[in-house]
């Protein structure tokens, strides 16, 4: 691919821009960002990493100047104010809404054939917003939040079981939150089923702590994670760029799909050239289909929050 944007130079855009060059999955990589020099600093950065780190992926930076990333395959949207201490995700909202329907139309206006994936907090929403200014099939727009979900869960299951985290095949559906439900029927080591290996309290805790593995770190750093969320941002591009057809838990719209319509929410989708190429359903049961409609009541109230704010104006596109 020639080019990728990660538009954002925080810690989570500069390191999926760093991740991505380190894959080598573009010509060049552009890093962008509102705060004059940041993404101009952080991009000569990595690219002095080249010769160290073995890459060739062109890394440049700019401050605001969409016209740099001018026919884009993929651009990762990474903007807006990271969550502090005692904020909640959807307290994030409001801030966040604007700045991505900003950012979006922009990166539009500029590639319009990119597939677009979104990374910013509260992330179901911050998809469905940048959705809605994209003006793109909803297959081309998508959000990263299961594979970091799914990174944690199993790091968790690594740590306990003491095995390679390679070894591990885990699932989840959801929202990006509290209310995200790991799949415990849908996670093996090895094709051995968890419940073989751990107990269920032993288990519960794990899902537990996935569930709130994102305050966790905001709790322990004084703000949000960066190195899982932009190595999950950069594996989705990977899956794309080299259409790979992987299949991960993806934010994704529904139309029908699990009973749920007209909502961007964590599923499992295969990701290829095209972006999502299928969702998957799964047989769930009725416990975990009842966990996972709570969780789209969670998001549908964010999703209101949003609408409410009227920052699409007049257009509406359901
Ligand atoms: C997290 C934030 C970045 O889960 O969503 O760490």
């Amino acid at each position: 691919m020639e080019r990728i944007t990660v538009i954002g130079a925080g810690n989570v855009g500069a390191t999926c821009a760093n991740v991505i060059a380190h894959k080598n999955l573009a010509s060049e990589v552009v890093l962008v960002d509102i705060k004059e020099g940041v993404a101009e600093g952080k991009a000569l950065d990595i690219w002095q990493t080249s010769s160290i780190n073995n890459f060739d992926t062109r890394v440049v930076g700019c401050t605001n100047d969409y016209l740099r990333t001018k026919g884009s395959g993929v651009v990762v949207i990474t903007s807006g104010v990271p969550r502090k201490p005692g904020m909640s995700r959807d307290d994030l909202i409001k801030t966040n809404a604007r700045i991505i329907y900003e950012v979006t139309e922009k990166v539009v206006k500029y590639s319009p054939e990119a597939i677009i994936v979104v990374v910013s907090n509260p992330l179901d929403v911050m998809t469905y917003a940048a959705w809605k200014a994209a003006n793109k099939p909803a297959h081309k727009v998508f959000g990263m939040a299961g594979i970091l979900d799914t990174g944690r869960y199993t790091a968790f299951l690594a740590t306990a079981l003491d095995v390679s985290p390679k070894d591990i095949h885990a699932l989840l559906l959801g929202g990006h939150g509290d209310s995200m439900v790991p799949l415990r029927r849908y996670t093996s080591v090895k094709g051995i089923p968890i419940t073989e290996l751990l107990g269920k309290d032993e288990i519960d805790k794990i899902v537990e702590r996935t569930r709130k593995g994102g305050g966790e770190l905001v709790n322990l750093m004084g703000t949000s994670a960066w190195y899982a969320p932009g190595a999950a941002a950069a594996q989705m591009v990977e899956s794309i760029v080299d259409d790979q057809k992987r299949i991960f838990p993806v934010c994704a719209r529904l139309n029908g799909e699990y009973g749920i319509n007209d909502l961007y929410i964590g599923v499992p989708v295969k990701l290829g050239k095209n972006g999502i190429e299928e969702v998957i359903e799964l047989n769930l049961n009725q416990k975990e289909y009842n966990l996972l409609h709570e969780s789209a009541n969670q998001v549908r109230a964010l999703v209101k929050v949003f609408d409410n704010m009227n920052v699409a104006g007049s257009d509406d596109r359901g």
